[in-house]
């Protein structure tokens, strides 16, 4: 299969004002590919554009909430007039809380599954008509090691980005003969801004400062996209846990309620 030549390439990165999704947008801004970026904080979204000199037709920038329908549509919309077509939709923005399950509200599962599940997958609905016009499209997923395998104290994240990858493996076959590649990428802890905008903590919430940087991240996303990976699992502790799931799964658990 031939790379995925960046450069023109038109694509929308959710979650663009922080962390992971900032940096990959300076990535793939500075691989030749024009960005539609977007997140809720406009002042974070101006900086970006101030930090990297591109003119304006390569980056756009539009506020909003990604869990809001309209914001969804115009997205998609000022693809459509800006560029004339989309090749990429990265669902990056997401959102977590950490607490025990049993003292939570409802509402902690419904915000998270709006954030991490449906704004996706309903973003990507609208954009398919462009992308199955595009130049080596593809719908990139950012998971997590949690969509894999179940923490304690993050039972409603892990169930959010367990849906999303079994919508987005789905779609992967689904897509196939239309030549829309769906790519999975599933960090492990990482050090951005994410335990600092939780919903709710009601627990330890700590970093470890070993953990990988989101520009890290980044430039395996974009060396991805080159290479046309459609699975990416960041790390070898990440790929161990999933094989520890997969053949001590009591073990496993029995360690993780400690
Ligand atoms: N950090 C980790 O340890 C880790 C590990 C595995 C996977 N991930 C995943 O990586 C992705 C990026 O996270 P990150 O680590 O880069 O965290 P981050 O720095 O907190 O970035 C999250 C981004 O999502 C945006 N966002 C959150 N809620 C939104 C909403 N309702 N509407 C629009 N945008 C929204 C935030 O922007 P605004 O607040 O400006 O809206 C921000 O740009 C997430 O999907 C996360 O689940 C993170």
């Amino acid at each position: 299969m031939s790379r995925r030549e960046l450069r023109g390439c038109r694509i929308i990165v959710t979650g663009a004002s922080s962390g992971i999704g900032y940096e990959l947008t300076q990535r793939l801004l500075a691989a030749g590919a024009n960005v539609l970026a977007t997140a809720r904080r406009a002042d974070r979204l101006q900086s970006l554009a101030t930090d990297v000199a591109v003119g304006q037709q390569r980056l756009v920038i539009h506020p909003g909430d990604v869990t809001d329908a309209t914001t969804r549509s115009t997205l998609v919309e000022i693809a459509r007039q800006a560029w004339d077509g989309l090749d990429g939709v990265i669902n990056n923005a997401g959102t977590g809380a950490i607490g025990r399950f049993d003292q939570a509200e409802e509402s902690r599962v419904r915000q998270i599954f709006e954030v991490n599940f449906f704004a996706p997958v309903e973003l990507t609905r609208l954009a398919l008509p462009l992308l199955s016009a595009g130049q080596t499209p593809f719908v990139t997923n950012i998971g997590s090691v949690l969509g894999h395998v179940a923490m304690p104290m993050k039972s409603e994240y892990c169930a959010s980005k367990f849906a999303l990858r079994g919508w987005s493996d789905a779609l992967a076959s689904e897509l196939r003969g239309r030549g829309i590649d769906v790519v999975w990428v599933a960090p492990n802890t990482t050090r951005s801004e994410f335990f600092d905008n939780l919903i709710e903590v009601n627990g330890q919430a700590a970093v470890n400062p070993l953990s990988m940087s989101s520009e890290l991240v980044a430039r395996k996303i974009v060396t991805a996209l080159q290479r046309r990976r459609t699975r990416l699992l960041l790390t070898a502790s990440g790929r161990a846990l999933l094989v520890a799931d997969f053949v001590f799964p009591r073990l496993l658990r029995r360690l993780l309620s400690r």
